[in-house]
């Protein structure tokens, strides 16, 4: 039954205090030689009420096992939130959210979260700590393979698109997982890059740049938000009262549940905010967070925080009110063995791979493509080198939940596949690849060395993978590189001297199927950076939507905004990614010149496929705002979408505008819409000479 109103009152009033804070305690699963499991102690802990959800624990009858204790032994019944982190796919694996994210494509991210939530709650899961929505422009932090990359308007497209895709509008139906926006927020700009560092975000910033996608994810109801480790110029976020309690839960009315990231609650007396674990639960409780991930902290400390008045029995009730209402959202009441009572039909399963190849393919994003060598014609011999060529488990990526390598398609074994009458050798010795036709350099960074506490200084291709490509490239032979990555890796050198490189993150199960039909000329690329790739390290932070300065660079001139020993531009712009055609685009045409608040205009731009094949292209719309009360950034993204043009074709792409896309965060933090020129700029990425522009002018009324 699921709790109405009367009964779930009824529930809390019936709750011991311990009761309570079981159900905001979340307790992770013992890892023994069987993996995940529930040992004695914490199944005998969910049946004294004091655990109310469970991270990581896997396999269908743990879970059944745990719930059962949950349901049946426990005195109050209340079912368990079992949790884990499905980030990019469950059993299927898709391409990490950054390659997923350079697809460009919000139904491709809604359906990979429609098919992870399927997969997931067919063994019992119910909540996942995605998306991962940090704007991240920094890529020695190598959480940056987690997020959708630099970009706020891609952020929050990504945040709505992946919301309704677990979530399915009604959590209640079974194949759903209930969303969590994390880390709330500005995690991705940590100092320096170094993972679990401080941020410190200028309050314009954190509104233009940070918050955006998590405003989108709380307008697509997303059911819980995690605060990120970090603290925010010195307030760590787990006891951010202005963040939680005050843009969270008053500005945003966001209703649903706040869940600490892995001990956060504890670590905020390392951070040094507290003395002990009684003001740890306390600063936690009173900022907004409901649910305890791991650290134990509210259990051991909330009672004395109620006797020494830090905290009240309503906030502690709020807490477990707004727990319990996930989880009746969720069914688990009803039916709480409901998940995992439905398992994936084999024909689902291959349907989730057709997605995947989908995902995959459309995540490419080709860097360089000298002389036209893809896609391969006239090959008949080639060489696969490296040490990601038969990297099946590297090919997951980080955070691969239930994905399993011995069901990936590694580089070698999708072209070997695909292309039955080439030959294809994996020796990279010098004297093997001296045969082939073509070489394919696998290089990269494994799967291990992205993610979370995976921060480098120097982010590039390993040294000894340096050394094995100067030796392949020193055969002189065409050489193709495929390069795997949960980050921009910075190595000029690569692009001085292989003739094409493609970008391939971590594609995920169907990897080597996705690389192949690249090569082949049967897909053609089609993905874009949602990143800017440097071209060195000194110049992190990077990214498009710099503001002016008064003295923008000048080759020549000594006192301009430049670096004496790098260039100022970047290795390859945000948005950059190449096709085996090309796209003309027409000038930018608005549907009106003005524009007051509460209009919208139409902004349509014709773009011709002037090459020989089919193919796809992905067009943007930046906005400028040449002269206003604040400095406005040089290009601000307000728009992408996609258009496919058979060779010869004309289409036109279509955007659409509103005077609040205009708008900006005035000195109290309001939205300000100010009169005046704004310049709209459309075309294939943020390089400023491949944009096509044409002016709008916004008028106030006058009260
Ligand atoms: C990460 C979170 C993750 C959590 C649970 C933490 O270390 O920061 O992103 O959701 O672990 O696995």
């Amino acid at each position: 039954m699921t709790p109405n109103n009367e009964l779930m009152e009824g529930l809390i009033e019936s709750m011991s205090l311990n009761e309570k804070l079981g159900q905001l305690t979340m307790i992770r699963a013992d890892f023994g030689d069987a993996g995940a499991e529930l040992g004695v102690a914490k199944l005998a802990q969910i049946r004294a009420g004091l655990a109310g959800s469970i991270l990581d624990l896997r396999g269908l009858k743990n879970l059944e096992d745990g719930q059962r204790a949950a349901v049946e032994m426990s005195r109050l019944r209340i079912p368990l939130l079992f949790t884990l982190d499905v980030l990019h796919g469950y059993d299927t694996i898709f391409p990490i959210p950054l390659g997923e994210a350079a697809a460009f494509d919000p139904c491709v991210w809604q359906q990979t979260a429609r098919v992870a939530a399927a997969e997931a709650a067919a063994e019992g899961i119910a909540l996942t700590f995605a998306p991962m929505l940090d704007v991240a422009r920094d890529p020695r932090w190598g959480r940056i393979a987690e997020s959708p990359g630099e970009d706020p308007f891609v952020g929050a497209r990504f945040a709505e698109a992946k919301v309704r895709g677990f979530q399915q509008g009604d959590l209640s139906q079974g194949a759903t997982l209930a969303a969590t926006a994390k880390h709330f927020a500005g995690y991705g700009a940590v100092t320096a890059g170094r993972d679990y560092a401080s941020a410190d975000i200028a309050p314009r910033t954190l509104e233009e740049v940070h918050l955006p996608p998590f405003a989108a994810a709380v307008r697509a109801g997303v059911a819980a938000i995690m605060p990120a480790f970090v603290d925010l110029a010195g307030e760590p976020l787990t006891a951010h009262r202005g963040m939680l309690d005050g843009v969270l839960r008053r500005r945003w009315a966001f209703d649903g549940v706040i869940v600490s990231d892995f001990c956060a609650v504890r670590e905020l007396i390392v951070h040094g905010v507290a003395s002990d674990a009684v003001e740890a639960a306390a600063l936690a409780l009173n900022a907004g967070v409901d649910i305890d991930m791991e650290s134990g902290v509210y259990l051991e400390g909330l009672p004395e925080a109620l006797a020494r008045g830090l905290v009240s029995h309503d906030q502690i009730d709020a807490a477990v009110r707004r727990v319990l209402m996930l989880k009746a959202r969720l069914g688990l009441f009803d039916k709480p063995f409901e998940r995992g009572s439905r398992p994936v039909s084999s024909n689902q399963r291959q349907q989730h791979r057709s997605l995947a190849l989908e995902a995959a393919r459309k995540s490419i994003v080709l860097l360089q493509n000298r002389n036209g060598l893809l896609p391969l014609k006239g090959i008949g011999h080639l060489a696969v080198a490296g040490p990601l060529a038969n990297a099946a488990r590297d090919m997951l990526g980080p955070w691969h939940a239930a994905g399993n390598a011995k069901e990936t398609v590694s580089f070698l074994n999708g072209i070997k596949k695909a292309l039955p009458g080439w030959r294809i050798t994996d020796d990279a010795s010098p004297g093997a690849a001296r045969e082939a036709d073509a070489i394919l350099l696998c290089i990269g960074e494994s799967a291990s060395q992205c993610g979370e506490a995976t921060s480098r200084a120097r982010p590039g291709i390993p040294d000894e993978q340096r050394k094995l490509a100067e030796d392949v490239f020193n055969l002189g032979k065409p050489v193709i590189v495929a390069l795997t990555s949960g980050r921009p890796l910075i190595d000029p050198w690569l692009f001085e001297k292989a003739d094409a490189v493609l970008a391939t993150w971590y594609l995920g199960s169907e990897a080597g199927a996705a690389l192949a039909g690249i090569l082949t000329g049967a897909a053609n690329p089609s993905g874009k950076l949602p990143v800017t790739w440097p071209h060195d390290a000194g110049q992190i932070p990077i990214f498009y939507a710099q503001r002016p300065t008064g003295r923008p660079a000048k080759p020549d001139e000594h006192d301009t905004s430049k670096y004496l020993d790098v260039p100022v531009g970047p290795q390859f712009p945000f948005g950059h990614g190449l096709s085996f055609t090309r796209f003309v685009y027409g000038s930018p045409q608005a549907s009106s010149k003005t524009i007051r608040h509460g209009e919208r205009l139409l902004v349509e731009a014709e773009v011709k496929n002037v090459g020989d094949v089919a193919g796809e292209e992905t067009a943007f719309l930046f906005i400028r705002d040449p002269v206003a009360s604040v400095a406005r950034p040089l290009l601000e993204l307000k728009g992408f979408t996609k258009i496919s043009l058979a060779p010869g074709m004309t289409g036109k792409v279509r955007f659409e505008l509103t005077a609040d896309d205009l708008a900006f965060p005035g000195a109290d933090g309001e939205p300000r819409l100010e009169a005046g020129e704004v310049q709209i700029l459309v075309g294939p990425s943020a390089s400023r000479d491949r944009l096509k522009s044409c002016s709008v002018w916004v008028v106030l009324d006058q009260a």
